[in-house]
């Protein structure tokens, strides 16, 4: 069996590769020239992979790609996606030039507030509590005020500063609940800075707070930390057009927006239907968010939190047909950056966030929000047309093709032979097999 290791942060890179190649694989030869080959020669860029974590061995490539044609307010975007699922790039853009040819999408920010929380305990009466808060906030601003003054130059900061009483939920459990505007910035580093702050000064006064009795000056501070739940960091993205123009056949495009209307309706109703139609919205947004060097795990976490606000997980995006007019639409709470953080060091993000023109935060939730909507309507378009499995599985021929090791020109011949039949796995193999047998 393998023995812990200690220190293994403060081996060199190649140290650490001996370690886990000799440990962990059968054939080490083979597992170091994998991790090398993905190395890159130009050392410098190398080298700024390799400080962005702790215990780089390599780096892990993703394919990044590029949906064209988005008209979002009447201005046209080539969108940056980094993603692994075959058909998602492809789904993109099927939809944006959809909607390219009905006047694009339109957006709205609704709110732009990110919040933080400082948790504490305290045992006593919460009237003196109240008091003391009180007596406090402005302290508490102004002790933070090193860490705000430039955000407040550039016109953001803290916005407000409640005391909330949670005894109702944990006993003698109470919060700070802070709101703040972080402008082009996620704003975590910011947010958590002013939190452990407010956190500081919030015990230290208490310890002076005349009203208070000994135990009521104990406040225990249990920790003090942004929230990535942001139902007010908001941005609405629609599409909408006249029914008949939905397909060539009006016959054919009123059932459509019909069961579009149905397979929303269907997704509202049903969790588990919702978990998937909100999956496919997540394959657009996080595709960006990840091109875009953001934090998709916070962005996960906030959206899915968001889909069950009203007490039950439901869809993210709503349909409606209202005096013939078909429209689609997704409410997202994002909180991004286009400040700080990778967008300021990883060459591909910079890269991307020139492709989308330097959008601002704003312009950014804006966009993802639209990616979001788009990959919906082509999956959801899909699934109550064709069915899933045809756009898919043209797709994901390739990856098939590659598994079982096709040359270029085997690769060409079955395409062009999948265009017109059924790409199931069997068949693939199949017909990969005839021809080499030919
Ligand atoms: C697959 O990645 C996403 C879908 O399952 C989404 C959906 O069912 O709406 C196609």
């Amino acid at each position: 069996m393998t023995k812990p290791i200690q220190g293994f942060s403060k081996l060199t890179k190649e140290e650490k590769i001996d370690w886990i190649v000799s440990n962990y694989t059968q054939d080490s030869k083979s597992a170091r020239l994998i991790l090398t080959r993905y190395w890159n020669t130009d050392t410098d860029l190398q080298k700024l992979h390799d400080e962005f974590i702790e215990n780089t061995i390599t780096n892990y490539y993703l394919p990044f790609g590029i949906a064209p044609n988005f008209l979002i307010n009447d201005k046209l975007y080539a969108i940056p996606m980094a993603i692994e699922e075959s058909s998602v790039v492809a789904a993109a853009s099927k939809a944006a030039k959809f909607w390219l040819d009905r006047g694009g999408f339109k957006t709205t920010i609704l709110g732009t507030e990110k919040i933080g929380q400082v948790h504490f305990m305290f045992t006593g009466d919460f009237s003196k509590l109240k008091n003391f808060f009180k007596s406090v906030t402005s302290k508490l601003a102004s002790e933070a005020s090193d860490i705000t003054k430039n955000m407040v130059k550039r016109g953001g900061g803290i916005s407000k500063i409640e005391l909330r009483d949670k005894t109702t939920v944990l006993d003698n459990y109470y919060q700070l609940h802070c709101t703040f505007e972080t402008l082009d910035a996620m704003g975590a580093n910011f947010i958590n800075s002013c939190l452990e702050q407010f956190a500081k000064t919030f015990k230290t006064e208490a310890q002076h707070f005349s009203e208070f009795n000994d135990a009521e000056k104990n406040i225990e501070i249990v920790m003090s930390i942004l929230s990535n739940y942001v139902p007010n960091c908001l941005v609405r993205a629609e599409v909408s057009c006249p029914i008949e123009e939905l397909t060539d056949d009006t016959e054919n495009a009123i059932n459509f927006a019909k069961k579009m209307i149905q397979a929303v309706a269907i997704a509202k109703a049903e969790p588990h239907r919702a978990v998937t139609h909100n999956k496919g919205i997540m394959n657009g947004v996080d595709a960006v968010i990840l091109a875009t060097g953001n934090d998709f795990r916070a962005v996960e976490a906030g959206v899915h939190a968001y889909a069950a606000k009203d007490g039950k997980y439901s869809s993210l995006t709503h349909a409606s047909i209202d005096q013939g007019i078909f429209k689609f639409w997704i409410e997202l709470p994002l909180a991004l950056g286009t400040v700080g953080g990778l967008t300021s060091l990883h060459p591909l993000v910079k890269l991307a966030m020139e492709i989308l023109q330097k959008p601002s935060a704003q312009e950014l939730m804006q966009i993802v929000a639209v990616a979001g909507l788009a990959q919906n309507f082509a999956a959801v378009r899909s699934l109550v047309t064709t069915g899933i499995q045809e756009g898919h599985m043209k797709m994901h021929l390739m990856n098939i093709l590659n598994q079982l090791g096709a040359t270029d020109q085997e690769k060409d011949t079955l395409t062009n032979h999948f265009k017109k039949n059924a790409a199931t796995h069997n068949a693939v193999v199949e017909a990969f097999k005839n021809l080499r047998n030919q």
